[in-house]
């Protein structure tokens, strides 16, 4: 009993204490709670981004690194800058207003705003469908009878090795179409002089003006498999029928039936020859059809399907 009456005697004391309204116990509760307040501000607004910007330079600098040693042997990275005058804030600025207007009907805005966006930011051994030869495209080219007076439009061209390839092999004259104008100035930056023998259009494929019957062969690498609206593809297959002269030769390659689902960023149709044969088959005949193998410059294996049509 007496044990439990000290106790809480005892307990009544050190409350009493507690209670007392001295300086001494207050003032240093108070310097600690200041004191935190303070330092987790100067943690919050100081410290931690200067860490963070720290870090993120480390992990830049870490990056940039990965990127040159992925290149081919003796190239070094060129300034994105070199391609088009651009930056990675203009990427950034081209997304945004990608996505800004991938709410208005103009959808072909957005869609030049995306290729633009890539072929300046990027170094052309950077993209998935970068190849040093068209070995494929030259031979079915040959397949097509293609020699010095052909007329062939490279439709979605990009900045593409197949319009030096043509006039190094002397195969015929080339118009070079593509949405993005980005594309376009870096194939005729690499071509140099003799860029002004190419017909340059920045154009949407889709409702491009082409003067019909204008054209021996319609040649397209991995462009028309990015129509995934299916008026958009009736559009395309009209302009490719009305441009080329009757007998011409279509060149399509397009992602295989078991081929990547997405390209760039941008989800794409993938087709069988059946598949490709549904879309031209009215108007074309088919006379070739290939199952090929593209390896990125990662290294990834894409499979095409390419299919040679020639205009009933
Ligand atoms: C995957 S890249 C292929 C480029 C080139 N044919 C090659 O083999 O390297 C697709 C190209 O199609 C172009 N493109 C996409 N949609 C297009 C459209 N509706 N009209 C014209 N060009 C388009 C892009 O700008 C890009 O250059």
């Amino acid at each position: 009993m007496g044990t439990r009456r000290n106790v809480l005697l005892g307990g009544a004391d050190s409350h009493q204490s507690r209670k007392l309204p001295g300086a001494e116990i207050q003032r240093p509760l108070a310097t600690v709670v200041i004191g935190g307040l303070i330092s987790a501000t100067l943690l919050t607004l100081l410290v931690l981004p200067t860490v963070y910007t720290w870090l993120e330079e480390r992990w830049d600098a870490r990056q940039r690194h990965h990127a040159s040693s992925a290149l081919p042997k003796g190239q070094s990275e060129t300034p994105v800058a070199a391609f088009g005058g651009s930056s990675a804030n203009e990427y950034a600025r081209r997304q945004l207003l990608y996505l800004a207007e991938s709410a208005t009907p103009e959808f072909s805005v957005n869609r030049q705003a995306h290729w633009d966006g890539l072929y300046t930011t990027k170094h052309p051994t950077e993209l998935s469908w970068y190849q040093a030869e068209p070995v494929r495209s030259l031979e079915l080219l040959r397949d097509a009878g293609a020699g010095r007076g052909t007329a062939i439009i490279d439709v979605g061209g990009g900045d593409s090795v197949f319009v030096d390839a043509v006039v190094n092999e002397g195969l015929g004259h080339v118009t070079v179409l593509d949405i993005s104008g980005a594309a376009l100035t870096r194939a005729k930056a690499a071509l140099g002089p003799r860029a002004s023998d190419i017909r340059w259009m920045e154009a949407d494929v889709t409702r491009a003006e082409l003067t019909p019957h204008s054209f021996d062969v319609w040649h397209d690498r991995a462009a028309f498999h990015f129509l995934t609206d299916s008026e958009e593809r009736g559009q395309y297959v009209e302009r490719c029928a009305s441009a080329l002269r009757s007998g011409g030769s279509l060149v399509v390659a397009t992602f295989a039936a078991d081929g990547p689902t997405h390209c760039s960023g941008l989800e794409v149709v993938r087709y069988s020859l059946d598949g490709l044969l549904d879309e031209f088959g009215d108007e074309f005949a088919l006379q070739r059809g290939i199952t090929d193998v593209h390896f990125t410059p990662r290294g990834v294996e894409q499979h095409f399907t390419i299919a040679l049509f020639r205009r009933r």
